[in-house]
Parts: C-alpha cells; structure tokens; sequence
C-alpha cells in the first residue's frame, strides 16, 4: 500500500488534488485545488492539511503553478510579477522545514531562465514550471526508496525500533525517510517492532504514523511521549529513527518538538539514534543548530488539542513546532546518497 499524499491531476490548467491529514485517522477526505486558489494551498501547507518537510516542498511546488494559472494567458510582465507574488506568498507559510525555501529556489532558479528566453510564451512558461514541480516530486519517490534501502541494514532483525512524529509516506511523495527505513526492514523479512511516540500537540505520530503503519502490515505500538523512557529502559528499543526539517552543515537537527528529548534518552541508554531526511532537507548555509527558524503556533493546539479544553481558560501557553538535536546525539544521517557517519561537518559535505 503506497499513501499519496499529493497528487497533480491534469496539464497546466489541472488540479492538485490533498488528503487532508487533520481529519486522519477517522477521515480520508481529498481536497482538490484548482485555478489560482495559491491562498487555499497557503492554508493547508500552515494548518498542517498537508505536512512533512518533503511533502510541504512538493505541494509548494505544485502551489506555484495553481496560483500561476490566473496568468496563463498574459504579457511576460504580469506573468513574472504574478510569479514573484506567488512564490513570495507561500514561502510565508511555514519557517523550518528548509525543503519549502529549496523548492520555492529552484522554482525561481527556473523562471529566471524562462524570463531570459526570446519570444516568451506564458503557456509554455507554465508548462515549465509544471514540468519541474512533477520533477520534484518524482524525484522524492526514488529519493525515499534509497534512504529506505540505505537504513534498513541499520536495523537489527528482531529490533524494536521507536520513531517520533510521521515521517512516512503522507510527510513525502508515498513512501517516507524514517518509515521508509522502518518498510524495508520489514520487506526484506527483519521481524521489526515499531513504537510510535504520539507526539504531542498534534498527535502525529498517533493519528498517522500508527496509521500508517497498520496499513502496511508491520507490527507498531502507540505509547504517549512521556513513556519512551520507560520502554527503553525495558531493553524494547534497539533503535531510534527520526525524519528532520532542517539540518545544518555542523548536523544539528531540527525535527518535531520532543525530538530531543528522545535523543537525550536514546544516548543515556546507548541506544543508537538516527536521522533519516533527502539532501533537501541540509542547509548548508548555517553552521549551527541556533541559527534554524523554529516555528511557534497557536496556544489553542496545547489547550485545546483534542477538541476539548485541556487547561484553563486564558493560561499562559508556550509553543514551539520544533526542537533541535545536537549533532553529538545522533549516531548517523541516513540519505539518499548513504548514511553520513559519524556526523561532522566534513562528512556531511562529503555527500554534496
Ligand atoms: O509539523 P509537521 O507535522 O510538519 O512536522 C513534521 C516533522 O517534524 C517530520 O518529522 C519531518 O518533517 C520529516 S517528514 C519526512
């Protein structure tokens, strides 16, 4: 079974169509996108209707030609103010998944070169760009069999294996970096055991990745986030593996908030603790952990979570989406180039 997420339906004046993930596990609601509603696309990307580092790039990508189509038809002038609004637009949606701002880049990358051709044609104009959001997302597929295959030899046959979050099929273009490694283990016959953290506020890992997991057949355990102490203590886990948002050039992680707490714990139980994520998903361009963007959300997901107050009314709420792990914790970064090991600057460059 291969969950996708994210589907382009049609030429340049097509549909995207979305499975809503809020309404996962009890729902499977498609939503369809069509001309130019770049706002609706804006939306889902913040209120998480779709989500994952990779999949929030592929429907930025997608989101650009939706709302490039109101422009189909006009001169090169307002084509490129129209795509340099939208590209602009989304890129405001969400701030620490890199995989966004590396998707917008070569969206622009390419209408740079498109706006340097003679004769200039908005259909044709259009049709590139679509042709390179397709690209990104075929790409992503291959991308997430590679690290699937690179990181199932990490896992012991036998293994318990504890993840964070979702970073499986509907966080990519079907088949996911974490829960790829966690699907190919078990496609080549290893008797693996997930546990999925539930991963407060918004339940990811509980909605989706057991979710997920279930659908494909391989065994997996919700516990709630403050237990993984316990069931490590318990010897029930003989590996960890996480996706990521952004990773800088030192290796310093950014992943859903309670990340780092299960690294701390992964490195006090000596138990190894890895990274799964796409090179798009590096930014070389920090040096550090510190300097990543961490996104903060509405108080109501802490107090209100799961459709019913939780705390008093008016409560003071912090709310940071992500959390950051320091290089030190983490045993190795699966890629679809292999895994970078021990995790240094050096190493991680060797890949690029
Ligand atoms: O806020 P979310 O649900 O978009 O956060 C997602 C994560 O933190 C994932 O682990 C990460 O994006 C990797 S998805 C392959």
């Amino acid at each position: 079974m291969n969950v996708e997420t994210l589907r382009w339906k049609g030429g340049i004046d097509g549909t995207l169509e979305m499975i809503d993930q809020t309404l996962l596990p009890t729902e499977r609601v498609v939503l369809e996108f069509s001309c130019g509603q770049v706002e609706k696309v804006w939306e889902a990307i913040k209120k998480l209707r779709v989500r994952g580092a990779p999949a929030i790039g592929i429907a930025a990508g997608y989101g650009v030609c939706i709302g490039m189509q109101t422009v189909l038809d006009a001169d090169k002038t307002t084509f490129f103010a129209r795509f340099d609004e939208v590209t602009a637009y989304l890129a405001t949606s969400r701030p620490t998944a890199v995989n966004l701002f590396w998707v917008l880049d070569r969206m622009k990358t390419l209408g740079d070169c498109l706006k340097r051709l003679e004769n200039f044609d908005s259909r044709r104009a259009a049709q590139g760009l679509l042709d390179e959001a397709r690209k990104i997302h075929e790409d992503d597929r291959a991308i997430c069999h590679a690290i699937g295959d690179f990181g199932q030899a990490l896992i012991p046959d036998g293994a318990g294996v504890l993840t964070h979050c979702n970073a499986g099929g509907l966080a990519t273009s079907e088949y996911g970096t974490a829960l790829s490694v966690f699907a190919k283990a078990f496609e080549a016959g290893k008797k693996i055991h997930v546990y999925a953290d539930e991963t407060r506020p918004l339940l990811q890992g509980a909605r989706l990745t057991t979710w997920e997991m279930r659908e494909r057949g391989i065994p997996v355990t919700l516990i709630c986030d403050s237990m993984a102490a316990q069931v490590m203590r318990e010897g029930k886990i003989q590996a960890v593996v996480v996706g990521a948002d952004r990773i800088t050039a030192n290796g310093d992680t950014a992943n859903k908030i309670g990340t780092y707490s299960v690294a701390c714990l992964a490195y006090l139980h000596q138990i190894p603790f890895y990274v799964a994520a796409p090179k798009s998903t590096f930014d070389l361009t920090l040096s550090s952990g510190d300097q990543i963007p961490i996104e903060q959300r509405d108080p109501e997901e802490v107090t209100c979570g799961m459709g019913r107050r939780t705390a008093p009314d008016g409560i003071d709420v912090y709310n940071p989406a992500f959390d950051v792990t320091p290089a030190r914790y983490i045993r190795g970064i699966i890629t679809e180039k292999g895994v970078v090991s021990p995790v240094t600057e050096e190493n991680i460059r060797k890949i690029f």
